[in-house]
């Protein structure tokens, strides 16, 4: 099996250059992922002044490594949020889909996009019960949807709750086609540069950059998945990450886009890639830092692969993260009521297809002044309210797991040797008193650094599926050789002393 995103090894992705010398615009994008592109893409088009920098390549994060089923139906979703937010979630992604759609039809992208109807399904008694209220809230919503009890899934199930006309497509080849565009636009787009640092005063924005070159604008889009900045937001509180697992077989596949209605999330699309049929299977996820060797990441979903599809056997295996909040509805939008501005768009609970491209008109709303979209639903998004899942009692859970990850985890760190670990091995061990995270490679070199997350401090774990050390409290992820992999960290671990 190969370990890379199935995407990626199948689109042609256009180079970009770095950022060599200082900018000034109106608005800077950080973030090459959908959510980025899209918000640069609809403010070109408004006619605002912007630039896009990307940390590692378009599309490199978790828009290259997703399921990229384009649907307004998210699981076990609307039956979880008051009727009055469960209309606005679900209005956005639909002007999210209808966004995609339009884009794609005006701009000829050829990215095996294909009309799907999309399907939550039950397999047990307590699951059909959750489908049955996903589907009484539909129906408060006068959403058109259907109970079967027949699909093409090759096992048996008591239900499922249909969606049509929904979509599927490549994200990437989708991805890199809005990237040309704007590339056409004249609008500057950087790879590997990283925002390192941004100071606000009371005229503009400065962003200071890995390559040590300055931004200066009147708002940044912070289009990064997790937030960059600790203030304002207070993301630290509010906002955690999971991981989930995807694998591709070269097989034949059930039309249709599935979801099981409970946890471990099993997934299933197909894609046909020219007349090559795949099948896609994705899900067993768990809280970042926080694998469950029976029931999540890999070697389950593989079982589910092979026992649910005639013995298929994985050509691709891969893996992502997407954030979490605490009452289930995206933050998006301007992190201040005044200019210059700093907006945010993240959380979308690995929903992001519709939810980026719905974000994309918000915030370009916000900052041209249109009404793309009812600025009611605006509200609802906002990541400056405070809902009863983000009220105190949410945030006090959020900040008792991180307070959990920081004291049990640290004490549960056991004492151990360089010895105990194995080549190609990594692991978390206290060793003369001091917590390291060691990587031990094939050749027997070992790299020791501090096992504390440079963003808050938590304590890290070993990722042996995906050899890297991860941190529980908000996601971040760091290779084997220190580097950042994934944020909310920005800086590289610290090297420990033998
Ligand atoms: C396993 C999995 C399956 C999923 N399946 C689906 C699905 O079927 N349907 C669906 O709707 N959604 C799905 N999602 C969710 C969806 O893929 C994401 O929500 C969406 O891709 C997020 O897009 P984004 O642009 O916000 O973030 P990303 O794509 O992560 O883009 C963020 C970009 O910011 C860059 N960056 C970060 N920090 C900096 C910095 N300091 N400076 C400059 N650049 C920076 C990163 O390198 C990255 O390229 C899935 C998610 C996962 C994890
Ligand atoms: S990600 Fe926040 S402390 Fe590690």
């Amino acid at each position: 099996m190969k370990k890379v995103s199935f995407w990626i090894d199948t689109a042609s992705k256009p180079d970009f250059s770095k950022m060599t010398k200082d900018i000034d615009c109106d608005v800077i994008v950080v973030g090459g992922g959908l959510t980025g592109i899209t918000t640069a893409l609809l403010l070109a088009r408004a006619g605002v002044n912007v630039a896009v920098i990307e940390a590692d390549a378009i599309g490199s994060g978790t828009s290259g490594h997703t399921t990229a089923k384009v649907t307004a139906q998210h699981g076990i979703k609307l039956s979880m949020l008051s009727q009055g937010k469960a209309l606005a979630y679900y209005n956005a992604n639909l002007t999210g889909l209808k966004l995609v759609r339009s884009l794609i039809d005006e701009l000829n992208i050829e990215c095996d996009f294909e009309t799907q109807d999309s399907y939550v399904y039950a397999r047990s008694a307590a699951e059909e019960s959750d489908v049955m209220d996903e589907l009484a809230a539909y129906k408060r919503l006068d959403i058109e949807a259907e109970i079967v009890k027949q699909t093409q899934l090759p096992f048996d199930i008591r239900c499922a709750l249909k969606l049509k006309n929904q979509a599927q497509f490549h994200p990437l080849k989708y991805l890199y086609a809005l990237a040309e565009t704007l590339r056409d636009m004249n609008v500057p787009l950087f790879e590997q540069t990283k925002a390192l640092n941004i100071e606000r005063n009371e005229n503009n924005i400065r962003l200071f950059t890995d390559k040590k070159k300055t931004i200066t604008v009147k708002s940044a889009v912070l289009a990064t998945g997790y937030p960059m900045i600790e203030f304002p937001g207070l993301f630290f509180l509010r906002l955690f990450q999971e991981r989930s697992y995807i694998m591709a077989a070269q097989k034949q596949a059930p039309q249709g886009m599935y979801l099981s209605a409970e946890k471990p999330v099993e997934s299933v699309r197909s894609h046909a890639l020219g007349c090559q049929p795949w099948l896609l299977v994705g899900g067993f996820g768990h809280r970042t830092g926080k694998e469950d060797k029976e029931d999540t990441g890999f070697a389950p979903l593989g079982g589910f692969l092979k026992d649910s599809f005639a013995g298929a056997e994985a050509a691709y295996g891969w893996s992502a993260q997407d954030g979490m909040t605490l009452d289930h509805i995206p933050y998006v939008g301007s992190l201040y009521k005044y200019e210059p501005n700093l907006y945010v768009a993240t959380g979308y609970e690995k929903w992001g297809m519709t939810n980026s491209a719905a974000a994309a008109i918000m915030i370009s709303d916000e900052i041209t002044g249109n009404k793309a979209i009812d600025p009611d639903i605006r509200d609802v998004f906002s990541p400056l309210r405070i809902a009863p899942g983000a009220s105190a009692g949410g945030f006090a859970k959020q900040a008792a797991e991180a307070v959990y990850e920081f004291t049990v985890g640290n004490a549960s760190i056991p004492v151990g040797s360089l010895d105990d670990i194995k080549t190609g091995e990594g692991a978390v061990l206290r060793i003369n008193g001091h917590a390291v995270a060691a990587y031990k490679d094939e050749n027997g070199h070992v790299a020791m650094f501090k096992a504390h997350c440079t963003h808050l401090g938590c304590p890290l774990e070993y990722n042996a599926s995906e050899r890297s050390f991860d941190c529980a409290c908000h996601g971040s992820r760091f290779s084997v050789t220190g580097e950042v992999l994934e944020g909310p960290a920005i800086k590289p671990l610290e090297r420990a002393d033998r």
